[in-house]
């Protein structure tokens, strides 16, 4: 039986006295699902800290929104998995498809983080999720398993073993227009037949998580499906009504 889970991705929001506001709301309101459901956020690299020391003595989990692949060594800018390691991060979010879109980040990049995170102990959260020309032209089967093989076929199978996978379909990420608990069951449905072709213990135990315009309203539904273990929420995470009640939905 796969416990739900349910990720706050803050992205590129927040300040010290917003943060510690949203968390000292929720903290205590998640209290009640502490063993029914596991809950994280992912706050941006300054903020680390400062969450870390507010979430101390909850069960709600400190994620962050990347990695660099790299060691350690001459990368300016760049924050390897071993800092974060220490930071006290639990989960890494890799191959976000606004890094992957936006960014230019490729497969292989993604594949790198990927191995970077585990090797640091972290858990990593790998996105996939087609756009809405490659879902209009039929293509979402194609490259969500070309996104997921990439990391297959670079790590092996084994790599996977207690990471997760989120499907975000771009068109639905902040739009307001998730996909329908049917489209992402599919996705989520063949995600996990690909991992089963190789091993059918992981494919039994990852958490597929579906992102894109989760909110209070729909996530029930989204989680009832039988391949969805819960979310990865971007804006409604910075509602702590909206997350509050995302998590005890992902908790019933
Ligand atoms: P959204 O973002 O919930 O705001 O659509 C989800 C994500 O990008 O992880």
């Amino acid at each position: 039986m796969r416990r739900k889970l349910v990720v706050g991705n803050w992205k590129m929001h927040g300040s010290p006295g917003r943060n510690r506001d949203l968390l000292e709301a929720i903290k205590p309101a998640l209290q009640s699902l502490e063993g029914r459901v596991e809950i994280a956020v992912c706050p941006s690299f300054p903020h680390l800290a400062d969450t870390r020391a507010i979430l101390a003595g909850s069960r709600i989990g400190l994620g962050a929104q990347n990695l660099f692949s790299f060691g350690e060594g001459a990368m300016t800018g760049e924050v390897s998995a071993s800092m974060l390691a220490d930071a006290g991060v639990g989960l890494v979010i890799v191959g976000h498809s606004e890094r992957r879109g936006r960014l230019g980040e490729t497969d292989a990049q993604t594949a790198d983080k990927f191995a970077a995170a585990r090797k640091a102990g972290l858990v990593p959260i790998l996105c996939v999720g087609e756009t809405r020309p490659e879902r209009d032209a039929g293509e979402t089967a194609a490259v969500v398993l070309r996104q997921l093989d990439a990391v297959i076929d670079n790590q092996g199978i084994a790599a996977l073993d207690k990471a997760v996978l989120a499907y975000e379909p771009v068109w639905a990420i902040g739009s307001g227009d998730p996909a329908t608990p049917e489209q992402a069951q599919a996705v989520h449905a063949l995600l996990r037949g690909r991992l089963k072709q190789r091993s059918g213990k992981i494919a039994d135990e990852i958490r597929i998580l579906y992102g894109g315009s989760v909110n209070a309203a729909n996530a029930g539904e989204l989680f009832a499906q039988p391949d969805i273990d819960g979310g990865l929420v971007g804006g409604a995470s910075l509602q702590a009504r909206e997350f509050i009640a995302i998590c005890a939905s992902a908790g019933s």
